[in-house]
């Protein structure tokens, strides 16, 4: 593929990677993702901020092809999916200079091997000129590394975001629109890997927003050419506002917890709560972190295993901990064999969740009337704790 303009001296010259189902081996991707690279090209010197996966190097320099010279690459982040080829650029352009953040330069030694001598580092807010263009750099840490910077292309209105309003979308579309599509990718996104900062993310949009900019071009997903609609929709899900949603990730081995589950479910929606049940043995973990962006409450549902809770049970929650999401409320529920002690250790799975803990509803085998009266005493405390959001 040809490199694709943005506007005159800006192109496009990332790759597509379709096939990719999984990031880090953790995180799905439904769609594939993109790893996005641009070339600015001033009077004088030429940039090319981000470059690609490891894996689509070639797809890089086959874009490169009839490019001369590069002076500098910019790293905006230094995870291998952007700084990965940047070794084959500095080898391939004698003259190249590697520009980004002091935190930046230690983990591209660390992780890249890169040679010290051939890196520059940006202060915030400092300047590059290319000649006709000027390369603004802007720390904003932790979208995703604490290393990580924007850069602002005042002359063209573009803001170079790197992750921050990623989306992982493989698609033909060098533009975002107004497709709702991309939209539900970008919170998919937000949720697996900005959400454990949202409060540094609140601060990093307040940046951004004192910029001038007509596009944001991120390193994931497609650019967005109408940016509003990202930038409301990161400011709302970094905001502390929660949703009237009960998120109940739960799993079930003969068949108990499932009942009270579902017993659960058909009690909180007679009582106005809006509700999404995840089966954790077939969910997808992006689903899951998606509804966790805006919820105000999470009911846990687990059997027993050895006396606690089930392994996959145990992962969601171990990975609901780490996403450090708003949740406001939460409640443990499910069956057990003979004994257990699910509630004490999935309680110390969650010392991130600053959550006002409603009940535990636990019965020994399968569920009778008093276990039902326990359930339906729960949801009318989360209908009670809805109607004072
Ligand atoms: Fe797209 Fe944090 O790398």
């Amino acid at each position: 593929m040809k490199p694709r303009q943005i506007c005159a001296g800006v192109h496009w010259v990332g790759a597509v990677d379709w096939n990719r189902r999984l990031f880090d081996a953790l995180i799905p991707l439904p769609d594939g993702t993109s790893y996005n690279a641009y070339l600015v090209q001033g009077l004088e010197k030429t940039a090319l901020l981000d470059t690609v996966d490891p894996a689509m190097e070639s797809v890089l320099a086959s874009h490169l092809t009839n490019v001369e010279r590069i002076d500098y690459v910019v790293s905006q982040h230094a995870e291998q999916d952007h700084s990965g080829c940047i070794p084959f650029i500095l080898q391939k352009y004698g003259e190249a200079q590697v520009v980004c953040t002091p935190k930046a330069k230690a983990l591209l030694v660390d992780h890249l091997d890169i040679a010290p001598e051939r890196i520059i580092t940006v202060e915030d807010g400092e300047t590059l000129a290319l000649g006709g263009k000027t390369l603004r750099f802007v720390h904003t840490p932790w979208v995703h590394w604490p290393e990580t910077m924007v850069t602002h292309l005042p002359e063209d209105h573009i803001l170079f975001s790197c992750d921050f309003f990623g989306s992982h979308i493989a698609t033909s579309d060098l533009f975002a629109g107004n497709d709702p599509y991309v939209l539900e990718a970008a919170k998919r996104y937000y949720a697996e890997i900005m959400m454990p900062f949202r409060k540094i993310v609140q601060k990093n949009l307040a940046k951004v927003r004192e910029m001038d900019f007509d596009f944001i071009a991120p390193s994931h997903g497609p650019i967005y050419d109408h940016p509003e609609g990202i930038l409301s929709a990161h400011e709302d899900w970094a905001s502390d506002r929660v949703s009237n949603l009960v998120v109940i990730p739960y799993i079930s081995m003969h068949g108990s917890t499932e009942t009270l589950v579902n017993y659960l479910v058909a009690a909180l929606i007679e009582r106005g709560s809006k509700v999404q049940k995840f089966e954790l043995s077939t969910t997808d973990i992006g689903k899951l972190a998606m509804a966790l962006v805006d919820a105000a409450t999470i009911v846990i549902g687990t059997p027993t295993v050895h006396l606690g809770p089930h392994p996959s049970v145990f992962s969601a929650t171990h990975l609901a901990n780490a996403l450090r999401p708003k949740l406001k409320y939460a409640a443990i529920i499910g069956s057990y064999g003979w004994g257990t002690k699910a509630v004490e250790q999935i309680s110390d799975l969650i010392p991130n969740l600053k959550v006002e803990v409603l009940g535990t509803v636990l019965c020994k085998g399968i569920p009778r009337a008093e276990t039902f009266a326990e359930l339906e005493s729960l949801a009318d405390t989360i209908g009670e704790k809805r109607a004072a959001l």
